[in-house]
């Protein structure tokens, strides 16, 4: 069973099938849900390739925030389809 791992706090969640991050409020910190304030900014520590592709939203706030770290990702954005390893900014 795939699983997201969050090294802030240590946690993990299985799940089957795939899974929205915007659904893992027990672990990240969300504002607008939207993609438009960054409040769920996330870094994918590995498993980047079980992830959605980049939004267009992601595109346009990481551009007009200046981040050009491409393992950066809005989590209300992005679903996961396998094991991923995520570290919250926020
Ligand atoms: S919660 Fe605002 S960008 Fe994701």
């Amino acid at each position: 069973m795939p699983t997201l791992r969050f090294v802030n706090t240590g946690t993990q969640v299985e799940f089957t099938g795939s899974v929205a991050l915007i659904e893992m409020e027990d672990h990240i910190m969300f504002g607008c849900k939207s993609g438009n304030c960054g409040t769920c900014a996330v870094r994918i520590v590995s498993g980047g390739e079980n992830l959605s592709e980049k939004t267009d939203r992601e595109h346009r706030l990481f551009e007009l925030t200046g981040e050009t770290d491409p393992a950066m990702r809005l989590a209300c954005q992005c679903k996961a389809y396998g094991d991923a390893v995520l570290f919250e900014i926020n």
